[in-house]
């Protein structure tokens, strides 16, 4: 009879006190939604998720991904984690249907600081349109130079064919051995580093992206919006490191230092080389457990 009692009694405490090795099971905190898209690592849309260089980036409004930098706000249609790129789109980017002048676009221009861990694609094309003959982009250029040129198979010349033109009555050969500046001139975002219209005295802008691996035929084909590459520059190997162990990637609150986030406390490498108290209270769980239990088995025997 007191084996009976003893063997229910311990199955009793097993099924009260939690298992202790349930260490390296954190739940990943930082991972989140915006409508249907996932904000993973490095993006975050809390402070102290995520990777820092894309700290104070995201921000989810009415299930709409909204990516903030100096030009402006765009939302994010898509994040590519695989092909690390995201795609941005913004209401006053032209596109084959409709062409925006008043210099009411965006662009693209991103802070000093954020440069390294993002750029547009090497091949997303920047259309811009009704540039002054005084604009930077053609200066110091000789006649026939310009800086216009066609990227991954795509460029004004193309572009023009678009309905949005014919809207606009753009002549069918544009202006380019005309008097005045070509009024679509496109460029890499590489050759002048920042699509500022008001700086490059611009009306408007187009941006479009090509990611089948062949040409593709015509303009009103083309996926129009703002194609980003990004990077964590090669300090990967922490955040594998960290999620290897369990662990959810982050950084301090001074916005610099990396941090890997194991559930009750912080490291500042991994969740192995955790020195927190959650691998000395498992022990004292079982120590309570074992005097809980001597005292139940005490009380049931007198
Ligand atoms: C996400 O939702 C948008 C509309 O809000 C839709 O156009 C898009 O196809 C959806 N993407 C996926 C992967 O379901
Ligand atoms: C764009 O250029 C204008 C004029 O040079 C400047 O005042 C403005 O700060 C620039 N905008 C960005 C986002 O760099
Ligand atoms: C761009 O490509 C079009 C057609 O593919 C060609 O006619 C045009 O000359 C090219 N423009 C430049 C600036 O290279
Ligand atoms: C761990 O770091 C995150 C991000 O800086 C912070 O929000 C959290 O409070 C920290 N947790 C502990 C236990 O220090
Ligand atoms: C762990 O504890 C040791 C000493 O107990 C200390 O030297 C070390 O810095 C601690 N490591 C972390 C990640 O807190």
């Amino acid at each position: 009879m007191p084996i009976l009692i003893f063997t229910t009694l311990y199955l009793i405490s097993l099924a009260l006190i939690p298992p202790s090795s349930s260490n390296n099971v954190h739940s990943n905190s930082c991972r989140s939604y915006c409508g249907n898209l996932t904000i993973d690592y490095p993006f975050s849309l809390q402070y102290g998720c995520g990777h820092r260089g894309f700290r104070d980036l995201l921000f989810c409004m009415n299930d709409v991904l909204m990516f903030h930098i100096s030009s402006g706000s765009y939302r994010v249609l898509e994040i590519d984690y695989a092909y690390q790129a995201l795609t941005l789109h913004e209401p006053h980017m032209s596109t084959c249907d409709t062409i925006v002048l008043g210099n009411r676009g965006n662009g693209f221009a991103v802070e000093p600081w954020r440069t390294p861990y993002m750029n547009p694609a090497a091949d997303n094309v920047f259309m811009l349109i009704g540039c002054s003959a005084q604009s930077p982009l053609f200066q110091g250029f000789p006649d026939k130079h310009l800086p216009c040129r066609n990227v991954s198979g795509m460029g004004c010349d193309e572009y023009y064919g678009c309905p949005a033109w014919d809207l606009l009555g753009h002549r069918k050969k544009g202006s380019m051995f005309g008097s005045g500046p070509p009024e679509c001139c496109a460029v890499p975002f590489e050759a002048i580093k920042a699509i500022n219209l008001s700086k490059l005295e611009c009306e408007g802008y187009s941006s479009a992206y090509n990611l089948a691996p062949l040409r593709i035929d015509g303009p009103g084909r083309w996926s129009y919006g703002i194609r980003v590459k990004y990077s964590v520059q090669g300090n990967d190997q922490f955040c594998r490191a960290c999620e290897a162990t369990g662990g959810t990637c982050g950084y301090g609150t001074d916005g610099i230092r990396e941090l890997c986030m194991c559930g009750s406390s912080n490291s500042t490498s991994n969740c192995d080389s955790v020195n927190s108290s959650s691998k000395t209270r498992p022990i004292m769980m079982d120590t309570l457990a074992g005097l809980l239990m001597w005292m139940m088995l005490w009380m049931t025997t007198n």
